[in-house]
């Protein structure tokens, strides 16, 4: 059976963290795309020095065209501009909107059966941009947000009960970073739920929700730390999760951006934001559409009200 094949496009921070966790997995060959030029060559070359150590077979290769994406199985997009302290990720979109209107017709032109991974921010609206822009069907083009929101929740409470973060479950729902709305009530330690450790004395609802906000801004943190970028090895990692789920047809339940229908989680119109879905090899084949209680509802209907109001913006620019 052939290598399945795996282009990332934008071999940037994120990108060069993906191609080396791909290959440590051996998930495929990887294909590194960007504008720079030398970039994606220089960073394939040097993962593929790597794997002779790590006893890796994959092969890499970098290109500046897009036909060598052509046929790609996966496609993890992260092309655009990071933030840089003091900047909201909203603040992207002016750049942002025409990087992936352009990634879309590259990848509708050499990659149309390819499931689609947007990680470049502000998310959810960009990966409403690029399935425009692509044509490709709505279960083949999601965002990654919700893995690494919840697998940021996941560490800090963790941390906070001193248990491995293996036995810690997330639910997140809604867009990503400030409007994200955490359900603690489905949030676990081994199937305890968040609400039940409280009342067992192993934490208290203000360190909860101390816990909740750090996560909100979990990623403003991390450019505060590094002042030139933000951060690549959480987002890498968590993209990879989704790559995995779908290669192998995992039927794995996550938290991403997908579509949801006008009628769904009490939505009015269609709306790329955050739920819980099934990822296999249809990519996303069921959206996971919990009941919400009146409270939660007003917090996920806030949280896509602000996508709303990007994916306007976008409309504006394009
Ligand atoms: N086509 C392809 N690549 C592009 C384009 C384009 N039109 N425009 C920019 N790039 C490339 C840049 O040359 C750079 O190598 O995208 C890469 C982005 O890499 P970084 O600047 O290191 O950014 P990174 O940290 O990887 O984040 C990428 O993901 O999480 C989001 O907010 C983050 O939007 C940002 C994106």
């Amino acid at each position: 059976m052939a290598r399945k094949k795996i282009a990332l496009v934008g071999s940037g921070n994120i990108g060069g963290t993906l191609a080396h966790l791909i290959g440590l997995k051996e998930l495929g060959d990887v294909v590194m795309f960007d504008i720079a030029e030398g970039i994606p060559q220089g960073k394939g070359l040097d993962i593929a020095e790597s794997t002779p150590v790590e006893g890796v077979n994959a092969r890499y290769s970098g290109a500046n065209d897009y036909s060598a994406i052509k046929d790609a199985d996966v496609v993890i997009v992260t092309a655009g501009v990071p933030r840089k302290p003091g900047m909201s990720r909203d603040d992207l979109i002016g750049i942002n909107t025409k990087v992936m209107q352009s990634v879309g017709l590259g990848i509708k032109e050499n990659a149309p059966n390819a499931f689609v991974i947007v990680i470049t921010n502000p998310l959810d609206v960009m990966v409403w941009v690029l399935q425009q822009a692509s044509g490709l069907p709505a279960e083949k083009v999601v965002g990654m947000a919700g893995v690494l929101d919840s697998a940021r929740f996941r560490h800090f409470l963790a941390e906070e009960f001193n248990v491995s973060p293996e036995d810690v479950t997330a639910f997140v729902l809604g867009g990503h970073g400030d409007t994200m709305v955490p359900l603690t009530r489905y949030s676990t330690v081994a199937g305890i739920p968040l609400p039940d450790l409280v009342k067992m004395g192993w934490t208290t609802q203000e360190k909860l929700d101390q816990i909740v906000q750090r996560t909100r801004d979990g990623g403003a943190e991390i450019v505060g730390l590094l002042k030139t970028g933000s951060a690549f090895y959480a987002p890498a990692a968590s993209g990879v999760a989704m790559a995995e789920a779908y290669l192998k047809d995992k039927k794995r339940v996550m938290p991403v951006a997908a579509l949801v229908k006008a009628g769904q989680f009490g939505q009015k119109d269609d709306i790329y934001v955050g739920v819980p879905v099934v990822i296999g090899e249809g990519g996303v084949e069921r959206l996971v559409e919990i009941e919400l209680s009146a409270e939660e509802q007003v917090a996920f209907d806030k949280s896509a009200d602000a996508v709303r109001s990007l994916v306007a913006v976008a409309k504006g620019l394009l």
